[in-house]
């Protein structure tokens, strides 16, 4: 243990025996240590109380408040919780130290033990707690940052979105010609400029979206609902996309009415973003199938394209942020990666599951379960 490493400390020695706290004072002080003695638990808690303590030597067997509800009052207290303290047992049982180390104790020596040992304890100890703060330290700093970044990009996005409305709104304008005729090459371009301001606008809404999710701020407005029929109305809006690609496109309930307790929105953007998926990485002329039944305890709503596939060393990031794998969209329709992160977060809050089966060159099934009503809520 170098000098200066230990040369601020203070450290508070509680021993009812007046010899120990002698040795124990003589070794610390040597050492760079300021000490602090104590020879009872209620003296010493008033010792902790009164300053700030590095660390801590304690006797369990103490008159008055055993070292057991000293460690106890001393670990309940935020604001020492981190204290190392290290027990100097003498005739302690085994199960007397496994319960100090329970409470929170980090370290023990039996008595007698000798000065070098206690002092490579000691430092080895102050060396950890250093470690564990600055790790703390960094967790705190890293929770602020991703903090400020989240409000950042949902402030970045929400004014970004008031332009790019505009954008679309005249672009619509122009192209239902309300302010007289465009030619052929005219209206292609308008027609551009309408696509890509709708795909940053997107981008922009799922960018708010996972911020908001995120942020804990979502709160679900569950009413019941049947998932076939969700499912149903989110298939009826994408069968034009289907039809643009020419894709066989199949919806079936077969157990007929699937009675959940859902936000009916949120389950709606969870189908949509999965269907969008399906068809925009499965090539022309492909297959989509969406599908919903019943299992005994949930209601389950698969998706299942003869896609490409997801190849096995990316499934692990498929519901991460911004994570795209080497499959790319079939027909340059745009993303960005955030919609199973959504979807993930949003089944999450319904206490449900999502998971996908998959394999390179052999389709996707992508499978949400969520509770049935009946077993989520009884009346
Ligand atoms: N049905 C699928 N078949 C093959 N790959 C898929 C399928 N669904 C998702 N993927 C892969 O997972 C990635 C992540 O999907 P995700 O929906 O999160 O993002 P995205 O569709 O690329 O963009 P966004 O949803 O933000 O518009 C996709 O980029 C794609 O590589
Ligand atoms: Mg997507």
């Amino acid at each position: 243990m170098s000098e200066k490493e230990v040369a601020p400390t203070t450290a508070l020695v509680i021993d009812d025996d007046p010899e120990m706290i002698l040795i124990l004072r003589h070794s610390l002080t040597t050492h760079g240590f300021e000490v602090l003695t104590a020879q009872s638990a209620e003296e010493a808690l008033s010792a902790v109380a009164e300053a700030p303590i590095g660390v801590i030597i304690l006797d369990l067997m103490l008159p008055g408040m055993s070292g057991i509800d000293f460690l106890k009052r001393l670990k309940s207290n935020p604001a020492w919780r981190s204290i190392p303290v290290i027990i100097a047992t003498a005739k302690e049982s085994a199960e007397d130290v496994e319960l100090a180390l329970a409470e929170g104790a980090h370290d023990y020596l039996k008595k007698p033990f000798s000065n070098i040992e206690f002092l490579a304890r000691i430092g080895a100890m102050l060396r950890e707690k250093k470690l564990r703060d600055k790790l703390e330290n960094s967790n705190t700093e890293l929770l602020r940052l991703c903090q400020m970044k989240d409000e950042f990009l949902s402030m970045v996005s929400h004014d970004i979105r008031t332009p790019l409305n505009s954008i679309v709104g005249f672009a619509d304008f122009l192209l239902e010609a309300k302010m007289g005729d465009l030619n052929e090459k005219q209206a292609r371009m308008v027609d551009v400029i309408k696509k890509s301001a709708k795909a940053q606008l997107s981008l922009v809404e799922n960018l708010l979206e996972v911020a908001r999710l995120n942020s804990g701020r979502v709160v679900l407005r569950l009413r019941q609902a049947d998932l076939a029929g969700i499912a149903q109305e989110c298939y009826d809006g994408t069968r034009p996309s289907a039809q643009k690609k020419n894709i066989e496109f199949v919806f079936s309930a077969r157990d007929g009415m699937v009675p959940v307790m859902v936000d009916d929105q949120r389950i709606c953007q969870v189908a949509n973003n999965l269907i969008s998926n399906a068809l925009k990485f499965t090539p022309r002329g492909g297959r989509v199938e969406v599908n919903v039944f019943r299992e005994p305890t949930s209601g389950v709503l698969c998706i299942r394209d003869s896609g490409p596939g997801i190849p096995e060393e990316e499934m692990v990031k498929l519901f991460n942020r911004f994570e795209q794998t080497r499959i790319k969209a079939t027909a340059g329709e745009s993303g960005f990666g955030l919609g199973l992160a959504i979807v993930k977060n949003i089944v999450d809050m319904h206490n449900g599951q999502v998971w996908v089966k998959s394999r390179s060159g052999e389709g996707s099934e992508f499978f949400v379960q969520l509770p049935l009503k009946e077993i989520a809520s009884p009346d």
